[in-house]
């Protein structure tokens, strides 16, 4: 049995506590936040604190609080046992400045509290400074989901720009469609079998191959009609997007 401590009380946290509740295999054995907040989206049978002096023994201890807080507070985690694991994309091992020993516990996916989610399928990225902590962390991951992988702090800041591009930039690119479709009185509903396709093609095809659309086919008309019709920050964002991806097709060839 993995004995395991969430500490935080987030988005990420709440997820990886109903998953870990339903694994076998492994025991919350505490939760801690520095405050109250959401303590009614946890299983009220799992033991609670607000009070670092008061953790209880665990094999891994799940750091999952806002990343620029994690360096300033794992100095506070005086324990000498187990492993401290923080959750992030973006930080390296090192910024754990603990006295356990290290892990990362990086699950690839988007978490809001609200949306329900199936750990099965959510990339879970490792990294520790040992093998042994290593299959610990494993067996953990592998409770959870089916896709552990092992990433080092390099690849794993690199894997997190790239899920900003394909995530948190896409998504933006759905909210400025939406804002157009909004202020011509089109619903928006007309483009999401597009926006699924898009995203359903590329488990089959490279994103290179799945591209189309007048920026591949350097279809300098239509560019120019639709920079005609877009202004401020839009026009910006067109502007470059068509250019990355001219570039891209164009093979060294002059545009
Ligand atoms: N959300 C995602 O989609 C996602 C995906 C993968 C990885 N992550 C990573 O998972 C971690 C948590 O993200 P989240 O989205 O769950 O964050 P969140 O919902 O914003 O929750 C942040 C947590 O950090 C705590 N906290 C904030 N400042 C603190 C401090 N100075 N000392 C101690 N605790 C502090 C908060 O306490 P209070 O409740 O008292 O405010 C709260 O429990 C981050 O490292 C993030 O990069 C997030």
């Amino acid at each position: 049995m993995i004995k395991v401590v969430i500490l935080g009380a987030g988005n990420v946290a709440i997820h990886l506590a109903k998953a870990f509740q339903n694994a076998s295999g492994v025991k919350i054995v505490q939760r801690y936040n520095q405050s109250e907040r959401n303590n009614s989206e946890f299983d009220p049978l799992i033991p609670f604190t607000k009070d670092l002096k008061k953790l209880d023994v665990a094999d891994v201890y799940i750091l999952s609080i806002t990343d620029d807080a994690v360096a300033d507070f794992s100095k506070k985690l005086k324990f000498k046992n187990g492993v401290v694991a923080h959750t992030s994309g973006s930080l390296s091992i090192d910024a754990l400045q603990c006295k356990a020993r290290k892990g990362v516990f990086y699950p690839l996916q988007t978490f809001t509290k609200e949306k329900k989610i199936d750990f099965k399928n959510i990339p879970i990225c490792l990294e520790t400074k040992n093998n042994d902590d290593l299959l610990l962390l494993k067996d953990l991951a592998g409770s959870i989901s089916d896709k552990v992988y092992e990433l080092n702090s390099q690849q794993r800041e690199k894997l997190h720009i790239a899920a900003v591009f394909a995530n948190n930039f896409s998504n933006h690119m759905f909210k400025i469609a939406y804002d157009l479709c909004e202020s011509n009185q089109i619903n928006f509903d007309i483009l999401k079998p597009l926006i699924l396709e898009t995203a359903k093609k590329i488990e089959n095809i490279s994103p290179e191959m799945a591209q189309t659309g007048p920026a591949k086919r350097k279809d300098k008309k239509t560019i120019q009609k639709h920079l005609s019709q877009l202004e401020g920050i839009q026009k910006e964002i067109y502007i470059l997007v068509t250019k990355s991806i001219t570039e891209t097709y164009s093979h060294g060839k002059e545009l």
